[in-house]
């Protein structure tokens, strides 16, 4: 089968299209015919080898994984003897973090991972777009006790994360405030957020308005410069930085305005399955910025890393 191999740490150009065996699935495992994947941010985190303590667990001198892509969405081609939840021919969804892979024809999951049917009326792009920032949006959104009454403030709407933060916070009925560059205001508007605010304008911190909820969705705010625009007892929530994570064990003693960054990440099929429910119900849409072949890897993730991406960014397969 085809894959991107990722066998140094580097810029995008040390990936590369190779030929290499078709992975077999273990007894609980499903053998997956990739129909899309995606380039997001932790391909390209874990290909150049950031933050250097990470490599630690990525390997020292070259990746551990030499295939990359973490969110996939396919059709299962074989299953393990002891699967019973898929067959031949589903069509699924999912994610497979820590371990990657899916920059490839075929991948296999075990069945008991973050993957789920594909949800119906939804095409394999959008289904391959959707379960990682959706998962890490999750993981926050549930520490901020979001529902009807409550105020949340997304930092950084635009993005993978930030789209799926600003439809979650809608979803959860919380009165939302998005916060992006103009190219983006009326994206974010039509995700649901009831206000935007565009920061090459204006500073959100300085309008005199306060939230229950900050959450920085693309690691650009931080805890020190919104802290006076939180409610007391507000919460802020990251997604990068791991000075964060001091911040949080402090402020769980000290103070009444918390810190909260969820890592390390937990995905789980429980949530996939809350995505399809959201999807197949109108809830949730993918935000897709660009798609390129599975050939044009080295391209597509020289526009992630911009940091300009809108939503997310697509590799079909196949
Ligand atoms: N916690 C975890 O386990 C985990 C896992 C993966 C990624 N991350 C981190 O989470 C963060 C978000 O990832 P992502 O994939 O959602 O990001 P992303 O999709 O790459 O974010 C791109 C968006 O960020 C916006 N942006 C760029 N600079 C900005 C700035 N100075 N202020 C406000 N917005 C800005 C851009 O839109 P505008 O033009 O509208 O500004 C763009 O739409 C990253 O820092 C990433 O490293 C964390």
């Amino acid at each position: 089968m085809k894959a991107v191999i990722c066998d140094r740490y580097g810029p995008p150009d040390v990936l590369r299209i190779e030929d290499v065996e078709r992975p077999v699935p273990g007894p609980d495992e499903v053998l997956i015919r990739i129909r899309a994947t995606t380039v997001n941010r932790s391909d390209c985190h874990y290909r150049e080898g950031t933050p250097p303590f990470a490599r630690l667990f990525t390997g020292l001198i070259r990746p551990r994984h030499r295939i990359l892509g973490s969110e996939l969405a396919g059709d299962v081609e074989a299953v393990g003897p002891a699967v019973t939840e898929f067959a031949p021919g589903d069509a699924v969804f999912g994610v497979k973090a820590w371990t990657f892979g899916a920059h490839a024809e075929f991948v296999c999951m075990r069945e008991s991972a973050a993957l789920a049917p594909k949800p119906a009326g939804v095409s394999y792009e959008e289904a391959a777009a959707v379960c990682d920032g959706v998962i890490l949006a999750l993981l926050c959104l549930r520490r901020a006790d979001l529902r009807k009454g409550r105020s949340i403030l997304v930092y950084g709407a635009s993005g993978s994360i930030g789209t799926a933060a600003v439809q979650l916070s809608r979803y959860y009925e919380a009165e939302v405030t998005a916060v992006c560059s103009t190219k983006n205001l009326e994206l974010v508007r039509s995700l649901g957020a009831d206000r935007v605010i565009d920061y090459t304008q204006a500073d959100f911190t300085k309008n005199g308005q306060a939230y229950d909820v900050i959450f920085d969705a693309v690691g650009k705010h931080s805890f020190r410069r919104s802290r006076d625009s939180l409610n007391p007892g507000g919460i802020y929530l990251a997604t990068d930085h791991l000075f964060n994570l001091v911040r949080a064990l402090w402020t769980s003693r000290v103070g009444d305005k918390k810190v909260v960054f969820p890592i390390p990440p937990r995905y789980t099929k429980q949530d996939v399955v809350f995505l399809k429910r959201l999807m197949e119900a109108g809830q949730y849409r993918a935000v897709i910025d660009r798609r390129y072949p599975l050939a044009d890897v080295i391209e597509a993730s020289r526009y992630v890393e911009t940091q300009q991406k809108t939503g997310n960014v697509v590799l079909t397969v196949g």
